[in-house]
């Protein structure tokens, strides 16, 4: 069914949007706008603005931004029509009647949802009842914990082949067996409960009501868990595990984790992980790859260690290529093998799981490594092999602008596996005759550019990640100190807070106009002694941080190109830090699309930085 334009408008105008958002979020007013701590991420100071005028929220942190539908759907999770609906019941108005097999579909479905309850109500009784006795403890053995049982709607399906067909059979057999609860074996033998004996997991839709159920048997035997069949209620391909909880917990939390078992959801959530789902022992299909990311941009795939589990994370991976837009992605946590997150947490704890989480790897790391390790890459040919692999993947993505990143991310990959040397050497900047900004004093000897007047910009290295790529650079510098008349143009442009560091830099910036200065020893003496004399030396320790092997001449061009680009980001710290505040205020002054779209636009472009920033500061030594 669709809905008319003219309906909708008529909707978003009768719904006061921040008396919607208010029930949820505490709004206060501010101007002619209402503002909150977005509810889409954690901050602490309100970056989300409503405004009831134009009947949109925008906020300024991460980019959430829409009207009531769009809140009702990203915010509560509800399916489109099913936000039009809770909406247009608030408004008083009514929606536009679907056609008739639609309006009898619906009928079914409620006798259904009727029947999934009181099912539900009949397990949850028998758990806590005498026949309970052994499933509850079963749960104990495996650390469930009371609340945890009752949060997810654990039940128990006694033994017998009738129990539950007698405790709803108000409902009528026709019924019962649509639902998946009875089985009918054929025309002549009596129907029979589908679980019995079974520790019962319900399973709910995105608006909390039961869909279906998995059954797990108490001790060993087959099947381990028995599931409810496809039924009018149950999709298995387009349902996921826990998605009702899920989806708002990821939203908080700002992050979705995808594991392979119900058991896995519901360890994850009493450890206070409440943002992970599961598909129902199927592989992930592009609807459930569709759906997660609706609770967050990069899902978290955490599948078991073994062939199995990786077979299953690739298999992922193949199947949202083609699904791939600017932004949304999947990225691969591995867990040590053998163990599903269940058994992790259980040996390790929150921890540890949390380090496997936060070592995930991207989608495009992942297809690299996998593709590098599906065959030997002795002879030329099986090299041409992986590259005519690695361009399969590359077909199958859609969106044109990851394609292109694809192709030159793997190029890129597979040249420096190959070739010595990257295809694409950077310039070189040879010669040290010009020196931009610098001046001579009246004794003769180079000054720094005074930093330009009116400059606001912060100094470099007040963040940790900061801080610590700086020391890599100054450390590497120290060790090539050729490299500094070669970056001396930018590395004049840093605006240093640290009086010492910033000391070391201008030493060796001075230092590199004479020719005597390309050996470590002679910067050295230049230094003299004391303050920054002893952090030079403290820097040039073994164990300190660089982009170079300590002891080994690196590939003068990889120094080159790795210390371009660090020193590059670094100095595009603070000007985009301006950048953004200018485009927030001016966002924030006058609020229309194209202002908006300026602060995401930057906004952007700082998120990527800081991405950057933080990978290379963490970067090993390499080469
Ligand atoms: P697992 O065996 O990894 O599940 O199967 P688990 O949750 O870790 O199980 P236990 O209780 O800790 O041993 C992964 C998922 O595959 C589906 C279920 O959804 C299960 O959670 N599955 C597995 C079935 O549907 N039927 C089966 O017989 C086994
Ligand atoms: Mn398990």
């Amino acid at each position: 069914m669709s809905l008319s334009p003219a309906f909708l408008d008529e909707l978003r105008a009768r719904t006061s949007l921040s008396t919607l958002i208010g029930r949820t979020v505490k709004v206060q007013k501010a101007g002619r706008e209402y503002k909150a701590c977005c509810p889409f991420h954690n901050e602490k100071t309100p970056s989300f603005t409503i405004n009831d005028e134009k009947g949109f929220y925008h906020c300024f942190g991460c980019g959430a931004h829409g009207d009531a539908i769009r809140w009702m759907t990203d915010q509560r999770g509800l399916p489109f029509m099913e936000a039009v609906k809770e909406l247009a019941a608030t408004a008083g108005m009514d929606v536009p009647a679907p056609d008739p097999r639609a309006a009898k579909r619906q009928e079914q479905a409620k006798g259904l949802h009727d029947v999934m309850a009181a099912a539900q109500a009949f397990f949850e009784e028998q758990l806590g009842g005498i026949e309970g006795a052994e499933a509850r403890a079963y749960l104990q053995k495996r650390a469930i914990s009371a609340a945890t049982a009752k949060a997810f709607g654990f039940g128990f399906s006694p033994d017998g082949r009738g129990r539950l067909k007698a405790a709803l059979k108000e409902f009528g057999e026709p019924l019962l067996i649509e639902a998946g609860l009875l089985i009918d074996p054929d025309g002549e033998r009596d129907t029979y409960d589908r679980f019995r004996g079974r520790l019962m997991l319900p399973i709910r839709d995105i608006r909390g009501r039961i869909i279906a159920f998995g059954g797990r048997i108490l001790g060993a035997g087959e099947p381990k868990y028995l599931n409810s069949p496809d039924t009018p209620l149950f999709d298995k391909g387009r349902t996921l595990y826990n998605v009702d909880r899920a989806s708002p917990a990821s939203r908080q939390a700002g992050r979705v984790i995808v594991v392979e078992g119900y058991m896995d959801v519901v360890a994850l959530a009493q450890t206070g992980f409440g943002e992970a789902a599961a598909p129902l022992g199927t592989a992930l299909t592009e609807h459930q790859i569709e759906r997660l990311w609706k609770m967050a941009e990069v899902p978290i795939l955490c599948f078991d260690g073994d062939a199995a589990g990786q077979k299953a994370a690739i298999r992922a991976a193949t199947r949202a290529l083609p699904l791939l837009r600017p932004g949304m992605s999947l990225a691969f946590a591995t867990l040590p093998a053998g163990q599903d997150p269940d058994d992790l947490i259980r040996a390790e704890g929150a921890t540890a799981m949390e380090a496997v989480l936060v070592g995930a790897e991207p989608l495009v790391e992942r297809l690299w490594k996998y593709e590098r390790a599906a065959a030997p890459l002795d002879t030329p040919e099986q090299r041409a092999a992986l590259k005519q692999r690695l361009s399969a993947i590359t077909d199958a993505i859609t969106h044109p602008d990851v394609r292109a990143h694809y192709i030159h991310a793997f190029r890129e990959r597979y040249d420096t596996l190959f070739f010595a040397r990257p295809a694409f050497a950077p310039r070189h900047q040879r010669g040290g005759g010009t020196r931009p900004g610098w001046q001579r004093d009246r004794r003769g000897n180079w000054k720094p550019p005074l930093p330009p007047a009116g400059n606001e910009a912060r100094s470099i290295g007040e963040s940790g990640m900061e801080q610590r790529l700086l020391r890599a650079v100054l450390a590497s510098l120290l060790r090539y100190p050729e490299q500094i008349g070669l970056h001396r143009e930018m590395l004049s442009g840093l605006h240093i807070g640290d009086a010492v560091l910033a000391e070391l830099l201008n030493v060796m910036i001075a230092a590199s106009f004479s020719k005597e200065t390309v050996e470590t020893d002679g910067l050295l003496t230049i230094l003299g002694q004391g303050e920054v004399y002893n952090m030079a030396k403290g820097m040039l320790r073994a164990d300190t941080f660089t982009f170079t092997p300590h002891g080994s001449k690196a590939d003068s061009d990889r120094v080159q190109r790795d210390l371009d680009e660090a020193i590059r980001v670094m100095a595009q710290g603070p000007e985009l830090e301006a950048a953004l505040a200018e485009a927030t205020r001016r966002a924030r002054d006058d609020l229309n699309e194209d202002s908006f779209a300026e602060q995401q636009r930057v906004r952007q472009l700082k998120l990527d930085h800081d991405r950057r920033l933080a990978e290379l500061a963490q970067s090993e030594d390499i080469v």
